[in-house]
């Protein structure tokens, strides 16, 4: 599998630091996630984070490489266990759900890491994004150095096929408010990414050149003060879902 740029399961380390305060889960988002994973009793959730989206009436253990993203665990969440999805320290089949959400885009081996959840439970419960940016107008029109991001292996039917049993592919639209601040999130709010603190908790501008970086944000400012972007993409603001790219992937 190929990946265009070095990753590290420490990254988070470095860029996770204000995670807490822009990445809330989304309501509509955790409805669709908690019935994929369905009648299970544990879950095993990793790439877990801050605990969003895990279930409050299942048994959940979190794994998380960062830990400052373990530090920012409410005090209610789940147990934490620093490790990474390529090497996950727990026996066959011991957990009835394996979830990663928004997270394989970020393993080193994507390969081993979706057989360690193959390994590990029954079912698995995956969301990610095809490509890293899809709400075209802020890769296409300010940040083109965001595609350089793309992985060719996360295509879900791709994700599937090294999963290797049946799987549903579905569509998980992000609402027009969307309270969880990843990349896309902001698609019919263009004035939130001139705001430091919400490209903060987005890993997309992590990995831009300060030149790119200031470039976007150039343009984007010139775009809404002229109302450029308005007669361009004005029309999103009144969408109440987009189709982001984001898709949830439900292997049995
Ligand atoms: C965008 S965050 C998503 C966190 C959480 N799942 C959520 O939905 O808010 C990606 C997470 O994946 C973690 N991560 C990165 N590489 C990893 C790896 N190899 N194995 C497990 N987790 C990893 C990061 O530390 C980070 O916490």
């Amino acid at each position: 599998m190929r990946t265009g740029i070095t990753r590290r399961p420490d990254l988070y380390d470095a860029i996770g630091m204000t995670y807490h305060l822009t990445r809330h889960a989304d309501l509509r988002l955790a409805r669709r996630i908690r019935s994929a994973v369905g009648d299970a009793t544990t879950v095993l959730n990793i790439g877990a984070g801050t605990g969003s989206y895990e279930p409050d009436d299942c048994t959940v253990i979190a794994v998380e490489p960062s830990m400052v993203m373990i530090g920012q665990r409410p005090a209610t969440a789940a147990p934490a266990v620093r490790a990474i999805a390529e090497a996950l320290p727990f026996p066959d089949q011991s957990f009835d759900v394996a979830m990663a959400l928004w997270t394989i885009h970020h393993w080193t081996d994507l390969c081993r890491g979706l057989k360690e959840l193959r390994r590990v439970a029954g079912r698995i419960v995956i969301v990610t994004s095809s490509t890293v940016m899809n709400s075209v107008w802020l890769t296409n029109d300010y940040w083109p150095g965001m595609a350089r991001q793309r992985r060719d292996d996360i295509q879900p039917k791709a994700v599937v096929d090294v999963l290797g049993s049946p799987a549903r592919i579905e569509p998980l639209p992000l609402p027009r408010d969307c309270t969880d601040g990843m990349g896309e999130a902001f698609w019919a709010r263009p004035e939130a990414y001139l705001d430091a603190n919400v490209r903060a908790g987005m890993s997309c501008f992590h990995r831009l050149t300060q030149g790119e970086l200031e470039h976007g944000l150039a343009r984007l400012t010139a775009d809404l003060d002229s109302g450029a972007w308005d007669r361009r993409y004005g029309y999103l603001r009144h969408i109440d879902e987009l189709d982001c790219g984001h898709r949830l992937i439900v292997a049995t």
